[in-house]
């Protein structure tokens, strides 16, 4: 399924580089696998839009008939753009101004409540309406330590041990509980790990303290690979599992319950691809040094998580293999995409992909040295749309020159 280098090729002629490319393909196949894998009636998959925000990729997702996990009145905003009804976006409140709080709810959009004093916020205000409330399933699991978001250290979520207080906000304000959510942190290497919070989760849910229960969230967190020698975990058992942990709930707490996932990296990740091009080798005595035309503001993946991308040589495939730190373009000397990796000779011009580069890439890119952020274009077989257009700089610096004005 994977976009032929020859094409890529082709690409980095017609748009330049730097480029971000999706493949459109390889996301419905994603979104359409989780539904396979996890074969219960009443799953909504939820995507998490901080994933990757491009309106044409939540166009995509909205035609599959996803939903939306929206984090900001901005997600929320964007959703719509896109095409997704109110009904299809769940609002998770983290952290939130009351000002955003008025915004969001004005929309007409479900909260997902992960602190006491918000729902007692929004109780207050909003008496007698449907909330999801957020607990903290107590498990500390992710791929790194910046996205565990379970466990006493995080600030997601409500304690388990609280669930008597959020009860009694809630019936004393007519609150309607409809969703009760967890998300334990992403990147989660074992299955395990997921399904200790999901249960963590379910045991503090009961007829008598959540009547008005429609749904179970838990969260995103499937895996990716990113380097080529890692498994896949096996998401079809887990699946088989989850179903059968969650009927054998259902049928205890009376009735068959909807269940979310919000998966953000597993629809996104590999679809995506960052193409730059080498504008400088340098030798540096017994270091090689090769310098691209991005940057870790414009994919900061490795820079702040140490995270493996793999990245390969397009131009010269069959080159001599040689060690080489691949560098950005940014002034800071942690900008390093991959330290000590075997590539193929690097020449300059040589075109440069950098894999799983769809999901946390542009979306937390920033202008950070005054270049803009690449182009997006999405690939649908042979037929490429550019989904993105980058600014030029003298653009850049009139968009900004008009903000400060
Ligand atoms: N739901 C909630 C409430 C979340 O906080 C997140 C991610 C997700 C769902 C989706 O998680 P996913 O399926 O994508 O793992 N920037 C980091 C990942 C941060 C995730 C933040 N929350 C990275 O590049 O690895």
């Amino acid at each position: 399924m994977t976009i032929p280098d020859k094409q890529l090729i082709s690409l980095t002629e017609k748009y330049q580089t730097p480029l971000y490319c999706y493949e459109a393909e390889l996301i419905k196949k994603r979104y359409h696998e989780l539904y396979s894998f996890i074969p219960y009636s009443k799953l909504r998959i939820y995507y998490a839009m901080k994933a990757n925000y491009n309106l044409h990729i939540l166009k995509l997702l909205e035609k599959e008939a996803a939903r939306i996990d929206a984090v900001s009145p901005g997600d929320v905003y964007m959703a719509l753009k896109a095409g997704f009804s109110t009904e299809r976006i769940l609002f998770t409140a983290n952290k939130i101004s009351d000002a955003e709080m008025h915004e969001v709810q004005s929309l007409g959009v479900l909260f997902n409540i992960g602190s006491l004093s918000r729902l007692e916020k929004y109780a207050k205000a909003y008496p007698g309406s449907e909330v999801c409330i957020r607990f903290n399933p107590d498990v500390v699991a992710g791929g790194h330590e910046f996205i565990k978001t379970g466990g006493e250290a995080t600030k997601f979520g409500i304690l388990l041990s609280n669930v008597e207080k959020v009860v009694a906000i809630a019936n004393e304000h007519g609150l309607k509980i409809v969703g009760i959510h967890e998300h334990t942190g992403s990147g989660i290497p074992e299955t395990v790990q997921m399904q200790k919070g999901m249960k963590n989760i379910l045991g503090i849910i009961t007829p008598a303290r959540f009547p008005h229960l429609n749904f179970v969230d838990f969260g995103g967190g499937f895996k990716v690979v990113y380097h080529p020698d890692e498994n896949q975990v096996d998401y079809e058992t887990f699946g088989k599992e989850v179903v059968e942990l969650f009927t054998d709930f259902c049928s205890k707490f009376g009735r068959e319950l909807e269940m979310y996932f919000e998966p953000g990296k597993y629809l996104v990740a590999e679809s995506g691809k960052l193409l730059v091009e080498v504008t400088t080798v340098k030798q540096n005595r017994s270091k090689l040094i090769a310098g691209v035309n991005s940057g870790f503001a414009q994919l900061i993946r490795p820079m702040f998580y140490s995270a493996y991308h793999h990245i390969r040589n397009l131009s010269n495939p069959d080159g001599k293999l040689m060690t080489y730190d691949i560098v950005g373009n940014i002034c800071e000397s942690g900008d390093c995409f991959a330290s000590n990796r075997e590539l193929p000779e690097i020449r300059e011009g040589d075109i440069l992909v950098i894999e799983t580069a769809g999901a946390y890439c542009y979306s937390m890119g920033s202008v950070y040295n005054m270049r803009a952020m690449p182009s997006e274009v999405l690939v649908d077989g042979a037929v490429d749309t550019l989904i993105r257009k980058r600014l030029s700089s003298l653009e850049l610096v009139e968009k900004i020159v008009g903000e400060s004005e």
